[in-house]
């Protein structure tokens, strides 16, 4: 296991390129399972997650070539349809295999993912759309079994927006006979990048980036080269960090268009924003000022940007409300901002934060990938040493933060923990 150790106090400076996102290659991944053709991805992230997806795409008989931040994968010979435990429990994005491999094969068997450490995150929308598609569905022994000759287009409306359930069923979609009108659909970018991919490979699609999807089904689809969406999530933890430190930071290779929002918010702590076509300045001008935020689906405020803007609220002046509606249990970095020395209280699915004058370093535990780049970001801010352990959290989602963090200044190292 790996922590990493930091010393805070020095404002963030220059420049640093945004990778793939992560959420956007996920989905991804899984859609080359819906073609025998070769499907080429550039501006693939280097993260455990992606690894983990590539995993599990070879186990169930993909050939997978990896290059520098491309991959070639060709689902041809397929010699499973079953997607383990063992791979699931680590990742519940492998339950995006599950629409693709009933939609091409007829068949499949994916462990159903479970709880998670920011709430329960139930399957049962994508369950409840790849049935209405005509699939029969099984739950036994902790796994979703599926089953279906060819799946039938039909009218589906998802109880809640929901980015993974919109993306399993489109890609279910994509191969029914006839026409699937998908209401409530996420608007995320990320969606977007699945459907346009999709489109690539032949798929009649219209609407993606609405609440409302149509979705033709074709017979067959072709293999593609595709350029994965830059993450928005990334660039938006590098601007917040930059503002936190009091620093001036140049985040090249987003895309400003996908994370509005945060942009909007970051303009309300009083920093210098400037935007270009695919790039984002943030200059702090001196002490940021607390900015109240409430999560809720695209284009609203994103749940993955939450605690980062916490961190950030930690030390600004005034009190702010961070309000949390996506996930119940996602306030789990509080505890460990506290240890710093912040003032945080949690009403319901409110936090209350009153900005203090300065944070001291302490030891700290990473709980889930979001919480511990709001940690760090929270460390580089702090007096003195802090450590954030189980940093395997951090590595799933953010690709070499700690290296591109001291490309900017930041006093950050990567050490083994005992
Ligand atoms: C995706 C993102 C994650 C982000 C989240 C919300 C990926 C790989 N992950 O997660 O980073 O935080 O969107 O933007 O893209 N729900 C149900 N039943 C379902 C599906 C969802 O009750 O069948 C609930 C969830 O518990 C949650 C809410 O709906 O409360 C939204 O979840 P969802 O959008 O599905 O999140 P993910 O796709 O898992």
């Amino acid at each position: 296991m790996q922590k990493l150790k930091i010393r805070g106090g020095k404002p963030l400076v220059g420049e640093v390129i945004t990778s793939g996102a992560k959420n956007a290659a996920l989905p991804l991944l899984a859609a080359t399972l819906l073609t025998d053709e070769p499907v080429v991805f550039q501006n693939i992230p280097d993260l455990a997650d992606v690894k983990t997806m590539l995993k599990l795409l070879e186990q169930l008989g993909c050939q997978v070539e990896r290059g520098d931040h491309e991959v070639r994968i060709q689902a041809s010979h397929l010699t499973s349809t079953q997607a383990t435990y063992d791979l699931v429990k680590t990742m519940r994005a492998s339950i995006l295999v599950l629409c693709p491999l009933v939609a091409r094969f007829g068949h499949a068997m994916v462990s159903l993912p479970g709880g998670c450490s920011i709430g329960a995150r139930p399957v049962d929308q994508h369950i409840k759309g790849l049935k209405a598609l005509g699939a029969n569905i099984e739950l036994d022994h902790g796994y979703v079994s599926a089953k279906c000759d060819r799946l039938r287009g039909c009218r589906i409306v998802t109880d809640m927006v929901t980015v993974t359930g919109t993306e399993n069923l489109l890609m279910a979609a994509v191969l029914s006979e006839g026409t699937t009108i998908i209401e409530n659909a996420a608007r995320e970018p990320e969606v977007v990048d699945l459907a346009n991919c999709l489109i690539s490979m032949g798929a009649n699609i219209v609407g993606a980036g609405t609440t409302q999807i149509t979705v033709q089904g074709v017979e067959k689809l072709h293999g593609t080269t595709y350029r994965v969406m830059s993450d928005r999530i990334e660039a938006g933890s590098f601007l917040v960090a930059a503002v936190a430190t009091g620093g001036d930071v140049l985040v090249k290779d987003c895309d400003p268009n996908t994370f509005g929002a945060v942009i909007e918010k970051l303009i309300e702590t009083g920093a210098h924003i400037e935007v270009g076509e695919d790039w984002v300045r943030a200059k702090a001008q001196g002490k940021p000022k607390a900015v109240s935020i409430r999560t809720a689906p695209y284009p609203a405020f994103p749940t993955d940007m939450q605690a980062q803007f916490m961190a950030l609220n930690a030390i600004a002046s005034g009190v702010s409300h961070v309000t949390e509606t996506i996930f119940e249990n996602r306030f789990m970095h509080v505890p460990e901002l506290q240890r710093l020395g912040a003032s945080i209280t949690i009403d319901g699915h409110t936090a209350v934060v009153c900005g203090v004058d300065q944070l001291s370093g302490a030891p700290l535990m990473a709980t889930d990938l979001r919480a511990s780049a709001a940690l760090v970001i929270a460390a580089l801010v702090a007096d003195g040493e802090s450590t954030v352990d189980r940093i395997y959290h951090l590595d799933r989602g953010y690709e070499k933060m700690e290296e591109k963090l001291r490309a900017l200044g930041g006093d950050i190292v990567r050490i083994k923990a005992e």
